[in-house]
């Protein structure tokens, strides 16, 4: 008997840009061609100028399934990040999905901030607290340069899941620590860390509702400061402060509008030597304060 197969001519790359075009346009994506970009390159580790020069050829078949499983996601609405399940951040790439927050670029400043406000110290005791994906602890611990003694703390089982993959990934010698801020500082004793840095949440809770829909993908409690988007900052002042050493540094980020109460909730508790740092949008993103007395 004689049997037909029906045989799937797989597309050229340059016709699975088009069609991909086609899609993220219909689903209403805005930079459509950059993201087809960082999808190719994720996929078929093609850029801009080898799809000009490659165009005509067919990628291998799992690749191809890998990058129509990505398409759908995004065309679904999830963030890019989620839907390739990595984020690139200061020269790392992390893995990224659903209940961590995606890290921003502008957390960058705050990194920056505070591996300069520790330079002069040896072996420097670090916590980072509110830790997600662990952008912040690990990209201190690669920044540092040098032997340190850095903590992570994070409470949420999902997040925490992202932390310790991103841990095993860049073969980090940091201690997670899958518990709640405001009460694990009670294993640490008094005066004992150089630097307290944190990104907690610190969005004001009825504003939530109107952030952009691709960040409401992303989980309540990374984003919910309470009333007045402070909450955090005041607890963490209060319960943490008192484990950072004398001359120590506690270094946060700050949202837009927050730089005048957060300065206050750190003089407050005793911090002085305060000091600010620009985004590259201008807007005051971290700030440090010092531990005199
Ligand atoms: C704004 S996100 C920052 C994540 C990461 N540090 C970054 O910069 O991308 C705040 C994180 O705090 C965590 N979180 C919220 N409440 C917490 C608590 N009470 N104790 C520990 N972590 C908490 C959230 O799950 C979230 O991962």
């Amino acid at each position: 008997m004689k049997t037909n197969r029906i045989v799937m001519k797989m597309p050229t790359y340059k016709e699975i840009y088009d069609s991909a075009k086609k899609s993220l346009q219909s689903a209403g994506i805005e930079a459509v061609n950059s993201e087809i970009l960082n999808i190719f390159w994720y996929c078929f580790g093609i850029d801009r100028s080898d799809l000009l020069f490659r165009g005509s050829e067919i990628p291998e078949n799992s690749k191809y399934i890998k990058f129509c499983e990505i398409l759908q996601r995004r065309c679904g609405g999830k963030p890019l990040q989620y839907a390739v399940g990595e984020c690139n951040f200061m020269d790392m790439d992390l893995y990224v999905g659903e209940g961590v927050l995606i890290p921003r670029e502008d957390t960058s400043v705050l990194v920056s901030a505070s591996i300069d406000a520790i330079k002069d110290i040896q072996n420097p005791k670090i916590i980072d607290l509110c830790s997600g994906s662990g952008c912040v602890a690990l990209a201190l611990e690669r920044g540092i340069g040098r032997p340190c003694d850095i903590y992570a703390v994070e409470i949420s089982d999902k997040a925490f899941k992202y932390l310790s993959a991103n841990h095993r990934k860049y073969s980090s010698k940091a201690k997670l620590i899958n518990d709640d801020v405001f009460s694990c500082y009670k294993n640490f004793e008094d005066g004992y860390f150089d630097l307290i840095v944190s990104n907690p949440p610190y969005i004001k809770s009825d504003d939530i509702k109107n952030l952009q829909s691709e960040v409401l993908f992303e989980p309540k409690m990374a984003l919910d400061g309470g009333k007045d988007g402070l909450d955090f900052y005041e607890k963490i002042c209060e319960f943490w402060i008192p484990k950072l050493k004398k001359g120590g540094i506690l270094s946060f980020e700050i949202g837009q509008g927050q730089y005048d109460d957060v300065k206050k909730i750190i003089e407050s508790f005793g911090l002085t030597n305060i000091k600010v740092f620009l985004d590259i949008n201008d807007i005051y993103r971290a700030i440090i304060g010092e531990k005199f007395i």
